[in-house]
C-alpha cells in the first residue's frame, strides 16, 4: 500500500481514510447513543447498501439513514445528535473500537457478513475506482496487502472475530450475504422480526423487489433514489462505485490457486472454532 500515501492514516494500527479524520476517531467515546438507535455493522464491500435500503424500506418515514459515524471530523458527533428521529446508523468500526454508550444502552445491531474472498475482489475494484483510496497497481499486489490486514477498516478476521466475540455484548443480529442473495426473503423477514416491526408477505416480497441488484443499480445509473450528499460507507458518497456485479464466487475469476491455497491456510487457522464461519458460502 501506499500506507505511506497521504490518502491513508493508521488508528488503532488500523488503516482509515482521511475521510475519518483522527481528531473524529479520537472522540468517538464521547458520542451519546441512544436507546433506540439501530446499528448497521459491516466490513468494507459486504452489502451495506444493499441492507441500508431493505432498512429504510421497512420503517417507512420513520427514521434516518445518518452517515457513518467514523465519517468526517469531530462535527459529525454534534450533526448526529441533530438527528431528533431514530436513527439507523452504519459504521465499518471493530467492536472495539464502538463507542461505549451504544454498548451500555444494548443498542440493536444487524451485522452483515459476506465471504472474505468475494469481499476482497470488490474491495480490489474499490481500490481500483475510488479516487478516495490508494491507486493500486495489480490484483497480485492487493491480495499480499488483503492478506495481511494493510486495507482499509483492517483485517477481515480481525473485524469479523471481534463482532463474534462480543456477540453476547448487544445480541447483533448475522446476516449473511450469500444467504441473503438465494433467499432474500427470509433474510428481509429476519430484519423484520429483529427489529420488532409487523409486515406481510406482501410488502416483503416489495421490499426484495425494490432492493435486488438489477433494480438497485439501475436506480442509481438512472440517478433516481439517490441523494448525492449522503454516504452509507464512509469511503465515498458515489453510489456508482458501489453497484458493480453483486455475485456470488466471482472470487474464483482473480484467486490463483496458489492464493486459494495461502488464503485458506490462514482463513482455517483464524477462523477454525468459529461459529459464524459454519455459515459462510463460498461458492454460488
Ligand atoms: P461487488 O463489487 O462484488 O459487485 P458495500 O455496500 O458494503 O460497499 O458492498 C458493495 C458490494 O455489494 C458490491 O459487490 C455490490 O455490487 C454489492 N451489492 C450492492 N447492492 C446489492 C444488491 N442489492 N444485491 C446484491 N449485491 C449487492
Amino acid at each position: 500500500m501506499s500506507l505511506q500515501t497521504d490518502l491513508i492514516h493508521l488508528f488503532k494500527e488500523i488503516p482509515f481514510t482521511t475521510r475519518s479524520s483522527a481528531e473524529l476517531l479520537k472522540s468517538l467515546d464521547f458520542f451519546q447513543a441512544r436507546e433506540d438507535d439501530i446499528l448497521l455493522v459491516s466490513y468494507p464491500k459486504s452489502g451495506t447498501h444493499w441492507l441500508a435500503e431493505i432498512m429504510k424500506l421497512l420503517f417507512p418515514s420513520k427514521v434516518t439513514l445518518t452517515s457513518p459515524i467514523e465519517f468526517g471530523d469531530v462535527s459529525r458527533l454534534e450533526e448526529l445528535d441533530n438527528i431528533s428521529s431514530r436513527r439507523i446508523i452504519p459504521t465499518h468500526l471493530n467492536y472495539h473500537m464502538l463507542p461505549d454508550s451504544f454498548k451500555a444502552k444494548k443498542c440493536k445491531v444487524i451485522y452483515i457478513i459476506r465471504n472474505p474472498k468475494d469481499t476482497a475482489v470488490s474491495l480490489f475494484h474499490y481500490y481500483k475506482d475510488n479516487p478516495n483510496l490508494p491507486t493500486i497497481d495489480s490484483w497480485n499486489n492487493f491480495f499480499d496487502m488483503y492478506l495481511r490486514g494493510q486495507v482499509v477498516c483492517g483485517s477481515w478476521c480481525d473485524h469479523i472475530l471481534s463482532w463474534e466475540e462480543n456477540r453476547n455484548e448487544m445480541g447483533p443480529l448475522f446476516l449473511f450475504y450469500e444467504s441473503m442473495k438465494k433467499d432474500p426473503i427470509t433474510a428481509v423477514r429476519k430484519i423484520s422480526t429483529y427489529l420488532g416491526i409487523n409486515i406481510n408477505d406482501n410488502e416483503i416480497q416489495e421490499i426484495c423487489k425494490k432492493t435486488s441488484f438489477s433494480e438497485m443499480k439501475n436506480n442509481v445509473e438512472t440517478d433516481k433514489n439517490s441523494d448525492p450528499n449522503h454516504t452509507v460507507c464512509s469511503l465515498t458518497a458515489n453510489r456508482k462505485l458501489i453497484f458493480r456485479k453483486g455475485a456470488v464466487g466471482d472470487w474464483k475469476s482473480y484467486f490463483t490457486s496458489k492464493q486459494n491455497k495461502l488464503f485458506d491456510e490462514l482463513y482455517n487457522t483464524r477462523m477454525e472454532a468459529n461459529i459464524l464461519a459454519k455459515h459462510i458460502h463460498f461458492e454460488d
